[in-house]
């Protein structure tokens, strides 16, 4: 029996040990699902605090409870490892390890590079490699598939490679790693065969594309598509704000069209470590194939700058109580990129932050799932929002719209609010003037700034 005809029975017969590399938001997650497939998971990870933490039953991940960990850890049917001699054991393995971008906004994918290393050293006859990075397209035939093949053995007959995209949208609880289809494209058609096969198990919906470069666009048109819409809401707050009109009830209006149009809000700009930074990584593919992606390098300049609009809306709404953004105390509220999570990484808030502090601001920040901001070898720690504390800030800042903080307490406490999200819409106007990023007819009326 081929070695491609093994691993698809082996799958089948849910007798499969998964390697999970990266132990991060979309490894623990996956690994996760896996175990719940039937399999047995083996995850390795460089840092031995994430190893022993799991190990020991706590989860550092939020879409991941510690009564999932258990679960998991049950049997030893999940063992975490720093050890990366072990990567001989798996059958399969999925590489989940970041992708950021360097300083010039250039990718990075050293940590694709060391994770490959580490497999290629125990790389063996029989075994299936998916990369699941966010990556620019061409990184897993020209960085991977020749140091795996290095060893000697021959991609699509002795191991198989594929690309595979995670999808996990942390905090959404519709859309897990489960029930999101998943897009597999292979170095060969048996590469694809292969691990379309090991997924099916734990992953409803699997959606095979006819190459690895496919598999590794649709990833970075979907993200890019998110940012440019983005993008595209964010201008046209600036546009209502110049022409007066709420831009929230332009675009609930416009969503009622029930084809051709899809809603997306402004804000005050895009964190995490997808949509700022996947679109860069296409732009620099096709910087060097002498092409300038114009819809990615707009949507990042507009989105960028939203962070710069926030603070502007801030030093507008003081001036009209005759005081400065400099010496003025500032409360950020939500320092998470978007709702409902605990992750800061890109978040727009640390802009927000930068940009007050540096203009004077005495600058403090709640947020009910981030207790500390550590940046630059700097210590935030955050504050309790209460009425005491509102009551003593000159402008209160909403960053993220978490469904746990109580908004109306705000509005009842607070003297002015800057709110990027329209999250005080709707509630009783009682004590604090509030001010949205576009000119609402609700905010014209009532404040004059
Ligand atoms: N977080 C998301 O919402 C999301 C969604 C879809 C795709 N992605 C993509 O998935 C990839 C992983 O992102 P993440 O958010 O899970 O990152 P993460 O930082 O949460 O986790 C990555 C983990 O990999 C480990 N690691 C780093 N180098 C390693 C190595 N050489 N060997 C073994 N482990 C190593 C780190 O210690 C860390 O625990 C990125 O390419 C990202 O763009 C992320």
């Amino acid at each position: 029996m081929s070695h491609a005809d093994q691993l698809i029975r082996k799958a089948a017969e849910r007798d499969v040990l998964f390697g999970v590399v990266g132990l991060g938001y979309v490894g623990l997650p996956l690994a996760y699902e896996l175990v719940c497939a039937g399999y047995r998971v083996l995850g390795y990870d460089i840092n031995d605090r994430v190893v022993n933490s799991l190990m020991s039953g706590h989860s550092h991940i939020k879409d991941i409870s510690d009564a999932q960990l258990a679960e998991m850890l049950k049997d030893k049917r999940f063992v975490a490892t720093t050890d990366a001699a072990r990567l001989a054991e798996p059958d399969a393995i999925s590489i989940c390890v970041p992708t950021p971008l360097s300083k010039f906004k250039d990718p990075d994918v050293s940590y694709i590079v060391a994770a490959t290393g580490a497999v290629k050293a125990t790389l063996r006859p029989g075994q299936a490699v998916v990369l699941e990075s966010t990556t620019y397209p061409g990184t897993t035939r020209e960085v991977m598939q020749p140091a795996l093949e290095e060893t000697g053995l021959t991609v699509g007959e002795d191991f198989f490679l594929a690309f595979s995209p995670e999808r996990v949208d942390p905090g959404n609880a519709t859309w897990h790693t489960r029930n999101t289809p998943k897009v597999v494209g292979g170095v060969t058609a048996d590469c694809t065969r292969v691990v379309a096969a090991l997924y099916q198990p734990a992953i409803e919906t699997i959606v095979q594309v006819s190459s690895i470069e496919t598999a590794e666009l649709v990833k970075l048109l979907e993200n890019t598509f998110r940012s440019v819409n983005i993008g595209l809401v964010n201008e046209m707050a600036i546009v209502c704000d110049k022409l007066g009109v709420d831009v929230w009830e332009v675009i609930d209006a416009a969503a009622t069209k029930p084809f051709g149009f899809m809603k997306f809000t402004p804000g005050p700009g895009i964190g995490g470590h997808c949509i700022p930074l996947d679109p860069h990584y296409l732009a620099w593919k096709m910087r060097t194939l002498n092409y300038k992606t114009r819809f990615i390098d707009l949507a990042s300049e507009i989105n960028s700058q939203m962070p710069a609009y926030v603070v502007e809306k801030v030093a507008h709404a003081l001036n009209a109580e005759r005081k400065a953004v400099n010496g003025s105390n500032i409360l950020v509220l939500g320092v998470a990129y978007k709702r409902d999570i605990d992750d800061v990484r890109e978040s727009p808030a640390l802009d927000v932050i930068r940009l007050l502090e540096g203009s004077g601001a005495n600058v403090s920040f709640h947020d009910p799932y981030i207790p500390t901001i550590r940046e630059d070898g700097h210590v935030h720690e955050g504050v309790d929002l209460t009425a005491k504390l509102l009551a003593s800030m000159d402008a209160v800042v909403i960053v993220t719209d978490h469904k746990k903080v109580d908004y109306q307490m705000v509005m009842d406490n607070a003297s002015l609010i800057v709110d990027s999200r329209n999250v005080t819409n709707g509630l009783v106007k009682t004590k604090a003037r509030v001010v949205t990023l576009a000119a609402s007819t609700r905010a014209a009326a009532e404040v004059m700034v």
